[in-house]
């Protein structure tokens, strides 16, 4: 069964923290959390670098994990914006053949999904991969659900089937960890057995589609959530896919209402999904640049570094002074909420690469020797 699809939600509300000097003419606290507000969303980079004082193009934006080179979406036709978005326009036959099941709900955003899905059960005990994307503890805490961490450790030790729904992130962000799809589909058994759900945030899998456990939907009890964020580089689009159980999709689509995905992004939607030759090559050259940047930091960092096709983490104690320092020189990247490790995303042309190295050079060496 297919799904029509439905308005943009506000970004994704994460929190990121950055610590810096405070530019002249901003009070204390309040400067700090605008700073951090603003730097929660990509496109708020250049009013945030006009109040640290520094002209936009003077930044060197690698928080994301979003792809840099993304796919060249051409302007919808002037009926696309001017009508309703169609349920028939196709969107979902080519979503059906990009993610191998029939059992697909657009959605704006992933993080719609994911925000949404705890309102549809009652009070359960969730396991949720930590450290993770915020957002899917914070969901199921907000619906009223008891929430229990756990690690990528624990939950190789089969901890997680002891839960009524288990939240994971393949591969993980930040940490990059990956689980096999038999795994999973082993812990879906389980789950579903007991009425559970294993709910898969499959944000970042674009670039290894073999680890997707969303062919073999549906399965009672396996949610899958799908960004075009990611992978496509669209993320401003706020287009992303729930795939599951008819039944369950059903409810998240009464649930968004009608229209909530806009028409333009749906008709983009569509033929990115539909244009392979793209993928394949993205997905190539995205294995090679995430190598080659995990090659460089490895010459800054002899820490552990872990990551996927769109990112590298880099695990050290560091991390808090060495954001400090790059965001002083105009580089953002990524903290992560226990500050203990930093993900660089992948600069998008050689001229960032060539300031990434530069601005590496001057920062993360002092950095460490002088803790
Ligand atoms: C792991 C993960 N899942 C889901 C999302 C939400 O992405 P979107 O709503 O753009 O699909 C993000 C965004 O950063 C993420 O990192």
């Amino acid at each position: 069964m297919r799904y029509r699809a439905a308005p943009e939600t506000a970004g994704q509300g994460r929190s990121i923290r950055l610590i810096h000097r405070q530019p002249a003419g901003l009070e204390d606290r309040g400067a700090v959390s605008r700073v951090v507000a603003l730097l929660t969303h990509g496109d708020n980079v250049s009013e945030m670098m006009q109040r640290l004082g520094l002209a936009d193009a003077d930044w060197l934006d690698l928080s994301t994990g979003v792809n840099p080179h993304a796919w060249a979406a051409p302007t919808p036709p002037l009926e696309v914006w001017q009508r309703l978005p169609d349920g028939r326009d196709g969107l979902e036959r080519e979503a059906s053949a990009y993610f191998g099941t029939e059992s697909v709900l657009a959605v704006p955003g992933s993080q719609a999904a994911l925000s949404l899905l705890p309102y549809l059960r009652s009070p359960s005990r969730v396991g949720v991969i930590a450290p993770g994307y915020g957002e899917h503890s914070a969901a199921w805490q907000r619906a009223g659900h008891e929430v229990v961490p756990l690690s990528s450790a624990q939950l190789a030790g089969g901890a997680g089937t002891a839960f009524d729904v288990l939240v994971l992130i393949n591969p993980n962000n930040p940490d990059g960890t990956l689980f096999e799809p038999q795994t999973l589909l082993d812990w879906r058994t389980g789950l579903a057995s007991r009425g559970g759900w294993l709910v898969v945030d499959e944000a970042f899998i674009d670039a290894m589609p073999a680890y997707s456990v969303a062919r073999h939907l549906p399965l009672p009890g396996l949610i899958v959530l799908r960004s075009i964020g990611k992978f496509f580089g669209l993320a401003g689009m706020r287009i992303g896919f729930a795939l599951g159980e008819v039944a369950l999709l059903q409810r998240l689509e009464e649930m968004l209402g009608p229209w909530a995905v806009n028409g333009p992004a749906r008709w983009v939607a569509r033929q990115a999904l539909a244009d392979r030759g793209w993928q394949e090559r993205m997905r190539a050259r995205l294995v090679q640049e995430s190598e080659r940047l995990g090659a460089l930091l490895a010459r800054y960092f002899p820490q552990r570094i872990v990551g996927t096709p769109l990112f590298r983490t880099v695990l050290t104690a560091d991390a808090p002074v060495i954001h400090e320092r790059l965001a002083r020189e105009a580089a953002l990247v990524r903290l992560l909420d226990r500050q203990d490790g930093l993900r660089f995303g992948l600069p998008p042309d050689e001229a960032a690469w060539q300031r990434l190295e530069r601005t590496l050079d001057r920062v993360v060496e002092p950095a460490i020797s002088r803790p």
